[in-house]
């Protein structure tokens, strides 16, 4: 008789650590967890939620998350055995989810390692080459004698992109090339936080060394090698990433059981903005053209373009015409004049996300939303109970809405004042 083959699956737990978290929602405080430390996300949520709704859902074989982010829905689907699919529009970000999801020969990517840093570790490229036409505050001289990288510590960079470039087979080039895009905020005399952007203090007289990216791009290639071996054995190893814009990808996914997702909040945070520097250091974007198509691609959840803001009128007596309205009484002391028109046109497309996966998942499916409440001029936007009212117009009930309790206001809410965060439960009718 054949010996019985036994899989050595690694759990969850042993990645999570059986920590406490403080909180479920997106949690700026919470310990990195391998993986989730290659490119720090701060408005991710904790693993444990994804548990949590796999758990209480039951019977689940596949999952969605349309707002894919930094792949926590999808990895933590991985560990506990479940097939995630998910989107995300920001390519950068894509990829990061891909990378982490991804199976590898671990030996092709040491091979690849060892290459790129033979050709690029203490070499330089032309930074002009890459950034043809990215905003001149890229690279010294920069603009009024500010600038994000210095000439050394960009051509650097260039010197690994272009090894990396250079490399064969599309796993290994592309987990090398994120692990590249991490390096380039912390190597920038920017800090990125919030809302935005801003310079270091004193970034002239401590300035970043060209050495700063070998040092980060080796240690970080390390870590992950050394997470990506440690945690091999996950019980599901396949995935689905579609690259794009959820509201319109959305129809090609393959069914699922349940999602689990948390979209941007309409607080006007643009991620656009916020990973900008990734995205232009890694030639995802090459042109103002794509940086705009790209922007136009995010749920309409912030005024930094103008563009269409048009949606279907609430209906009457509705929480969120009331809210609307509220707005309108206000308008003259919003800072951005096409604020309710963002708000009415941020609801039409999350419904739009929840109608496309009424028809996604199966009867009884579930789905779990992580969503923030948002104030403009004092009148709260009460973003969980509207979406909990117009549930049913979208073809899902609501099980419950349930306020996490937030240590500290969540980076979604950028970082300021208390909005409440709440976990959403819905369920297909
Ligand atoms: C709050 S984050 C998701 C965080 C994720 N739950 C995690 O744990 O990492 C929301 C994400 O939605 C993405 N996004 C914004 N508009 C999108 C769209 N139209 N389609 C797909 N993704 C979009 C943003 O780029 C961002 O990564």
């Amino acid at each position: 008789m054949a010996p019985a083959v036994s899989t050595a699956y690694v759990a969850f737990e042993e990645w999570t650590g059986r920590r406490d978290v403080p909180t479920l929602g997106t949690n700026a405080g919470a310990p990195t967890l391998p993986f989730q430390g290659w490119r720090r996300f701060k408005e991710a949520f904790a693993p444990e939620l994804v548990r949590l709704a796999i758990e209480e859902t039951g019977r689940v074989e596949r999952v969605i998350d349309p707002f894919g982010g930094s792949g926590t829905t999808a990895l933590a689907a991985q560990f506990l055995g479940v097939r995630p699919s998910t989107i995300e529009v920001n390519p950068f970000l894509a990829d990061l989810i891909e990378a982490k999801i991804a199976r590898y020969e671990i030996d092709a990517v040491v091979r690849g390692f060892t290459q790129v840093v033979e050709l690029a570790h203490g070499k330089s490229r032309d930074p002009a080459e890459f950034l043809t036409n990215a905003p001149p505050t890229f690279v010294e001289p920069g603009v009024n004698d500010r600038y994000l990288f210095s000439k050394d510590v960009a051509a650097r960079f260039f010197a690994y992109r272009s090894a990396i470039e250079g490399l064969e087979g599309a796993p290994t080039r592309r987990l090398l090339k994120v692990l590249l895009g991490a390096t380039a905020v912390p190597a920038s005399n920017a800090l990125v936080s919030g809302k935005g952007r801003r310079y270091r203090r004193h970034w002239k007289e401590t300035p970043v060394r060209a050495a700063a990216i070998d040092e980060m791009f080796e240690h970080g290639v390390l870590s992950a090698l050394f997470d990506l071996r440690r945690f091999e054995a996950r019980r599901c190893r396949d995935y689905e990433v579609l690259r794009g814009d959820a509201r319109a990808r959305l129809a090609e996914i393959e069914p699922a059981d349940m999602a689990i997702f948390s979209p941007p909040y309409p607080n006007s945070f643009d991620y656009t903005d916020v990973y900008n520097i990734e995205l232009w250091m890694m030639g995802y974007l090459n042109g103002a053209a794509e940086n705009r198509r790209l922007r136009e691609a995010t749920l309409r959840s912030h005024v930094q373009i103008k563009r269409d803001l048009s949606a279907q009128a609430p209906l009457p007596g509705s929480l969120l015409e009331r809210t609307l309205g509220a707005l309108a009484t206000v308008q003259a002391k919003l800072w951005n004049p096409d604020i309710t028109a963002m708000i009415a046109a941020y609801f039409d497309d999350i419904g739009a996300i929840l109608t496309g996966l009424s028809v996604r998942l199966r009867e009884c499916g579930r789905v779990y939303m992580v969503v923030g409440d948002s104030r403009y001029a004092g009148v709260d936007v009460p973003v969980a109970a509207i979406l909990a009212e117009q549930a049913p117009n979208h073809g899902f009930e609501l099980v419950r809405a349930e306020p996490f309790r937030s240590m500290r206001a969540s980076p979604q809410q950028g970082g300021g004042h208390e909005l409440s965060e709440t976990l959403l439960v819905l369920a297909r009718g």
